[in-house]
């Protein structure tokens, strides 16, 4: 089969791999139809998660169909499409049971700090993922669903991550009803986090990147008030003025490990690797919320220590809360609110890339050429 490999950092290529087998009862193998690149797949293209080793084929966002299915598994059969959240979980350990999937004990034998994610490192479990024709799907009865017949394609793959992860960004806040919620980042989790907060009663939804096309879509998408970082000498303090100089209610961290703002923070975090992430955009996260408000941490960081201004935090009575997403348990909801029209998730699709040309589609999104908001890569073209 064709699938997408890891070279090393910034090199990414499609080779001839084995179709995989089932290894386990419980495995299915998915022929996969749509997949999609990630931010945090940008994380692993520019070699900043730990144990990301050559010929790993990543993806973490995909739809199928059930080519083969091991002997124990009795919910799907060949033939079956269906989509497949990010996370890999067992369904019955401690964290599972509680509905933490992505914190699943059984499934990540090099790390306790994290369950298992499909093609992102041997630190999150060492699985191969969807930008490929074919994936193994351990727990084959736990994670996927049937894609409803109403569903498109795209609007299923954007379910698998990128949606779910946005909305539990927004649940994270515990938004009251009117609250000022300020999202930093406009790529595709916050775009998703931005539209959520107005379904859970947020008052005003403020954006902040330094990308005007995707600020255009934050208004456009999102019905969102925006701000370019990169016009302001202190974005903070133009955050601050924007609400009554108290601060907004929530603040949710859209960035991550790769944020700009700082050009000494992005060079030590980003670039040099002297901390896990550059801290930048959790730091303004942490200035723009309220005494006593509350902060969402989507962007994914490194395990090192990052310069995190947690005095403040605590001064400050705020609340942080954050996660990997537990995909599965935002499905319902999400389902209704897309059968309903409140979210239109495909909207931000803006390139489908061949799977053969997957290389060029890292360099897009990576360097955020070409007006790129989500990519989706398509297994099969030409
Ligand atoms: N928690 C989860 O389950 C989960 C799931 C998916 C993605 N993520 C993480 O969410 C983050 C965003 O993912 P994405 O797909 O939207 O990525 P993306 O790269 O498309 O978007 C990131 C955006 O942040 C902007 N940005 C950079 N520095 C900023 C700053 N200081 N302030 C405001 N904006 C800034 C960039 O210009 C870009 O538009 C990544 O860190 C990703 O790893 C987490
Ligand atoms: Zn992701
Ligand atoms: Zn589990």
């Amino acid at each position: 089969m064709r699938a997408m490999v890891y070279r090393g950092p910034y090199k990414v290529r499609v080779e001839e791999k084995d179709i995989p087998s089932v290894e386990h009862p419980n495995d299915a193998i998915v022929r996969v139809t749509l997949g999609a690149i990630c931010g945090s797949d940008l994380h692993l293209y520019h070699g900043l998660i730990p144990d990301t080793r050559v010929g790993t084929t990543f993806g973490h966002e995909f739809i199928g169909v059930v080519e083969e299915v091991g002997p124990s598994v009795q919910h799907l059969k060949r033939g079956d499409r269906v989509m497949v959240p990010f996370n890999v979980y067992c369904g019955s350990c401690y964290f599972c049971a509680r509905g933490l999937y992505s914190n699943c004990h059984n499934v990540n034998p090099n790390a306790t700090a994290i369950g298992g994610i499909y093609g992102y490192s041997h630190s999150c479990g060492g699985y191969d993922g969807g930008q490929s024709e074919f994936v193994r799907v351990p727990f084959a009865d736990v994670g996927p669903s049937l894609i409803p017949d109403w569903m498109s394609d795209e609007d299923a793959v954007l379910l698998t991550d990128a949606l779910p992860t946005g909305y539990f960004g927004a649940q994270l806040g515990d938004i009251s009803e009117g609250d000022t919620v300020i999202v930093l980042g406009a790529g595709p989790v916050g775009l998703f986090a931005a539209a959520s907060s107005w379904l859970m009663g947020a008052g005003r939804v403020i954006v902040v990147d330094h990308l005007d096309y995707r600020l255009d879509k934050a208004r456009e998408f999102a019905h969102a008030e925006t701000y370019n970082f990169a016009e302001h000498r202190d974005i903070i303090l133009e955050l601050k003025r924007a609400t009554d100089y108290l601060g907004a209610d929530v603040v949710i961290d859209a960035v991550g490990a790769e944020a700009d703002g700082s050009f000494l923070q992005h060079v030590a975090g980003a670039k040099l690797k002297l901390q896990g992430g550059s801290p930048i955009a959790l730091n303004w996260a942490l200035d723009a919320v309220r005494k006593g408000g509350t902060v969402s941490v989507l962007g994914a960081y490194g395990p090192a220590p990052t310069g995190i201004k947690f005095g403040d935090a605590m001064n400050k009575g705020l609340t942080i809360r954050t996660n990997q997403c537990p995909v599965k348990r935002q499905w319902p909801r999400l389902f209704e609110h897309i059968r309903n029209g409140y979210l239109k998730p495909s909207e931000l699709v803006t390139h489908r890339i061949p799977l053969e040309h997957i290389a060029e589609g890292y360099h897009l999104f990576s360097s955020k050429l070409d007006g790129i908001i989500k990519p989706l890569v398509v297994p099969g073209a030409s």
